[in-house]
């Protein structure tokens, strides 16, 4: 019997950045622990700013250059993703208010965390939107 997958989504707000790397972070940890059976794994953003883009260049180069591939299109998170996810793992506070605007707390099933609630060095803390900085937003905060 296969068992149920968790399905698990990370949302940041272009779906450009941050979000498309945690998503090729996590694809690897599971994989690297041969689980990949065990989960869905997708992300999405707040916004449809650059809905069908692909990921920004300068996150694929700070994951390239750890051995990890970061790929896919960017989409809008939907209220239907709420439902269909058992995690959805935002960004930052920005990202945490876009979602609860789509639906109120306790209306959906995903439980909704801050990536960084498992950040020891910075519980609960922002990942900063890197968008508009130069490429060293891209390899700040601590090293998994
Ligand atoms: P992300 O970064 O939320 O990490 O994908 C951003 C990408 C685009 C914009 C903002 C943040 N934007 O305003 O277009």
């Amino acid at each position: 019997m296969e068992l149920e997958r968790t399905r698990i989504l990370f949302v940041c707000l272009g779906n450009i950045c941050r979000s498309p790397l945690a998503e090729a972070v996590f694809r690897h940890l599971v994989r690297e622990r041969g689980l990949e059976h065990r989960f869905h794994i997708d992300s999405a953003g707040i916004s449809g700013y650059h809905a069908g883009e692909g990921p920004d260049p300068r996150s694929v180069a700070t994951a390239r250059r750890r051995g990890i591939v970061v790929e896919g299109t960017s989409r809008q998170l939907t209220r239907q993703d709420l439902d269909r996810f058992d995690f959805v793992i935002v960004m930052d506070s920005e990202n945490l208010s876009g979602v609860r605007r789509l639906a109120p707390a306790g209306t959906f099933r995903a439980r909704v965390h801050k990536l960084r609630e498992w950040d020891p060095h910075d519980p609960g803390g922002d990942v900063p939107d890197p968008y508009y900085g130069g490429p060293r937003g891209f390899e700040g905060g601590h090293d998994i």
